[in-house]
C-alpha cells in the first residue's frame, strides 16, 4: 500500500540527533552512553517512543508497566529501539473536578514530548476516557507514524450471582440505596465487585466508545480495542504493537495517511452502531480537528438517523457488557455488518486497508452484535438538538432514555450550580413532579470548570420514593458515558458565556421535540431580550495557572472542547527543530 519511498538510516528522524559528527551529537551519543546503552543498539535504529500513561492513580491502567515491556519486546524483534516515556495519565476516577479539563494539556504534553526528542514513532498506550483523545490529538499534531494501543476493557463485575457494569449499576443500585433498598453489607459487596480487574470501564462508556472509534478510524491494530486488557492476548497485541511501529517508521506511514475524511466518517458510523458515550461527539471533533478535518454536529445526526445500534451492549443496550461483546467477535465482527456502509479502502497503521483487516471477521453471538435487519435500537446512538435553548446544538442518547420522554413539555426546575442542585434533589419535601424539566446550568467548558460529568442530574428523592426513576433532564455539562437517561447535555453556548440557557427561569415551560431535533423555551422574544439585557457574565473561575490558559483558550461543546492555538488552522505548523 505505501506510495512513498522506504526510509533509509540515514532518514530517520532520530539520525539527526545520533549521526552528526558534532559537539551537540556528541552530547546525545555521550548520554546514551551513560544510560548504558551501545552506539549500535540506537544509531541507525527506528527510536520508537512508548508514550505510557500510567499512574499510581489510575485504577484502569494498572496492567502499563507490565505492558509496557511486551511492547519493548515486539520493537527489538523488529530492529527498534523501545524507550518508555510517561505522559500525564488523566484518570477518570480521581481527577477533579473533572479529567475533561487535563485533556488538552495531555494532547499538547504528547505533541512536545514527540516533537522535542529523537523519536521516528510511537505507541500510545491509553484507554481510560479522556487519555484517548489526548494522546492521539497530540500524535496526529506532532505527524511521526504512531500507533495506538488501548488498555483494553476490564472483565464484567460480579456481585453475588449478578453481573455488574461500570458506572450504569453504580448509578442503578445508588438509586435503590437512595430508596433505602439496598443495605450496607450489600453496597460494600457492589463496591468491590464492580471493578475486580484491572482494564477500562467495561460497559459502551467513554473508554469503549473512544477506543473503538480510534480503531474504526485504522490508529490501531484491527480489533485490538475489544480485547480485556486481562486477557493474554492483549499481552499479544502490545508485542503486536512493538513490531508494527517499526515498519510504519520504514514505511513513512504518517497519521495524516490515515486520519482522512472518510477515516473519520467510519469512525463516526462506528460509533452510532455501538451505541456510543456522548463524549464521542466532542472528542471525535477534535481529533479530526487536529487532522485539518471540520466535523461537523449536523453530520453526526445526519449519520445517527441511518446508522442502527447494533451492539447490544449497555447501557445504550440492555444486555451485555464489553466481555461478552470480545467473545462475540468483538468490533471487526461489528465493522463486518457494517461493511455496505463503510469505506473499506481507508488505510490503516497496517499498511493494508481497513476492508482487509475485516477478513474472516465473524459474529458468533447474534443477541450480542446484532445483524442490521435486528438492531437494538433502530437508529443510531446520538441526536443532534437545535433550538432557541441551544442554537449551536445539545445532544441527547435517545436509546438510552424511556420513550416516553421523547416528545415533552413542562416546567423548568432551574439550578445555577452542582450544590444548589444537590441539596434540592435530597430535600424530601421538593415540590417536583415527573413532568418538571431539571436543569443545571454553568456546567460547560467555562462555566464547570473544565465541562464535568454532572449531566445526569440524580432524580429528586420525592420522586424516587414515588417509584420515578427517570425524567427530562439539561444542563450545558456532560455526562458519563456510563450513564443514560431523558437527558439533553452540552448545551451551547453554555450559561457562562451568556448562551439562551442563562435566560432560563424556575417555571418557564421547555418542549423537547426529539423527532423533529428541536429544544425550545417557551418564552416570548421581547421577554428573552429583557432578560438579555439584564443578564451580566458571571466572575472567571481561574486568575492564573493552567486554569486560566485553559478559560482563555477552549471552544464551545460543538467545537470539539480543543484549544483555539492548538487547532490544524492555527498557524503554520511548527516544524522539526532546527538545532
Ligand atoms: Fe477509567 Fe472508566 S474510569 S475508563
Ligand atoms: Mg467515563
Amino acid at each position: 500500500m505505501s506510495d512513498r519511498p522506504r526510509k533509509t538510516a540515514a532518514d530517520l528522524r532520530s539520525a539527526r540527533w545520533f549521526a552528526p559528527d558534532d559537539l551537540r551529537s556528541f552530547g546525545h551519543r555521550s548520554r546514551m552512553m551513560q544510560l548504558g546503552y551501545a552506539e549500535e543498539e540506537f544509531r541507525d535504529r527506528p527510536v520508537i517512543g512508548i508514550l505510557n500513561t500510567w499512574s499510581e492513580l489510575n485504577s484502569c491502567h494498572g496492567h502499563f508497566p507490565e505492558r509496557v515491556k511486551d511492547v519493548k519486546r515486539g520493537v527489538l524483534q523488529a530492529g527498534g529501539f523501545p524507550v518508555e516515556m510517561p505522559a500525564l495519565s488523566v484518570d477518570e476516577s480521581f481527577t477533579k473536578p473533572t479529567s475533561m479539563l487535563y485533556r488538552n494539556l495531555l494532547a499538547m504534553e504528547t505533541e512536545e514530548i514527540i516533537r522535542s526528542h529523537p523519536l521516528d514513532g510511537v505507541v500510545l498506550m491509553g484507554g481510560c476516557d479522556k487519555t484517548t483523545p489526548g494522546l492521539v490529538m497530540g500524535a496526529i499534531s506532532a505527524g511521526v507514524p504512531m500507533i495506538y494501543l488501548p488498555a483494553g476493557p476490564m472483565l464484567r463485575g460480579h456481585y453475588a450471582g449478578q453481573i455488574l457494569g461500570s458506572g450504569s449499576d453504580a448509578w442503578k443500585y445508588w438509586d435503590e440505596r437512595r430508596a433505602g433498598k439496598i443495605s450496607d453489607v450489600e453496597w460494600n459487596g457492589i463496591q468491590g465487585g464492580i471493578a475486580r480487574s484491572v482494564g477500562t470501564c467495561m460497559t459502551m462508556g467513554t473508554a469503549s466508545t473512544m477506543t473503538a472509534i480510534t480503531d474504526a478510524m485504522g490508529l490501531t491494530l484491527p480489533g485490538a480495542s475489544s480485547i480485556p486488557a486481562a486477557d493474554a492476548g492483549h499481552q499479544r497485541m502490545g508485542s503486536a504493537c512493538g513490531r508494527r511501529i517499526v515498519d510504519m517508521v520504514w514505511e513513512d506511514l504518517t497519521p495524516d495517511r490515515i486520519v482522512t475524511d472518510a477515516s473519520v466518517r467510519n469512525a463516526a458510523i462506528v460509533a452510532m452502531a455501538t451505541g456510543c458515550s456522548t463524549n464521542a461527539v466532542v472528542h471525535l471533533i477534535a481529533m479530526a480537528g487536529r487532522a485539518g478535518i471540520t466535523l461537523q454536529l449536523d453530520e453526526l445526526d445526519a449519520l445517527g438517523r441511518v446508522t442502527p445500534l447494533i451492539a447490544n451492549v449497555r447501557p445504550s443496550g440492555k444486555d451485555y457488557l464489553m466481555e461478552d461483546f470480545f467473545y462475540a467477535g468483538g468490533l471487526r465482527a461489528l465493522m463486518k455488518q457494517l461493511e455496505d456502509r463503510l469505506d473499506l479502502s481507508c488505510l490503516t497503521v497496517t499498511g493494508e486497508t481497513l476492508g482487509a483487516g475485516l477478513d474472516g471477521a465473524q459474529v458468533y453471538n447474534d443477541d450480542v452484535i446484532r445483524p442490521l435487519s435486528n438492531p437494538v435500537y433502530h437508529e443510531g446512538s446520538l441526536a443532534v438538538l437545535r433550538g432557541n435553548l441551544c442554537p449551536d446544538g445539545a445532544v441527547i442518547k435517545p436509546a438510552a432514555c424511556d420513550p416516553a420522554y421523547h416528545v415533552h413539555e413542562g416546567p423548568a426546575l432551574v439550578f445555577d450550580s452542582y450544590p444548589e442542585m444537590k441539596a434540592a434533589v435530597d430535600d424530601e419535601t421538593l415540590d417536583v413532579t415527573p413532568d418538571h424539566v431539571m436543569v443545571l446550568r454553568n456546567a460547560g467548558p467555562l462555566g464547570g470548570p473544565g465541562f464535568p460529568e454532572w449531566g445526569m442530574l440524580p432524580i429528586p428523592k420525592a420522586l424516587i420514593a414515588q417509584g420515578h426513576r427517570d425524567m427530562l433532564r439539561i444542563s450545558d455539562a456532560r455526562m458519563s458515558g456510563t450513564s443514560y437517561g431523558a437527558c439533553v447535555l452540552h448545551v451551547a453556548p453554555e450559561a457562562h458565556v451568556g448562551g439562551p440557557l442563562a435566560l432560563l427561569r424556575t417555571g418557564d415551560t421547555v418542549r423537547l421535540d426529539l423527532p423533529n431535533r428541536r429544544l425550545d423555551m417557551l418564552v416570548d422574544e421581547a421577554e428573552l431580550a429583557a432578560r438579555r439585557a439584564a443578564w451580566t457574565p458571571p466572575e472567571p473561575r481561574y486568575a492564573r495557572g493552567w486554569g486560566y490558559m485553559f478559560s482563555a483558550h477552549v471552544t464551545q461543546a460543538d467545537k470539539g472542547c480543543d484549544f483555539d492555538f492548538l487547532e490544524s488552522g492555527f498557524g503554520p505548523a511548527a516544524g522539526e527543530p532546527d538545532i
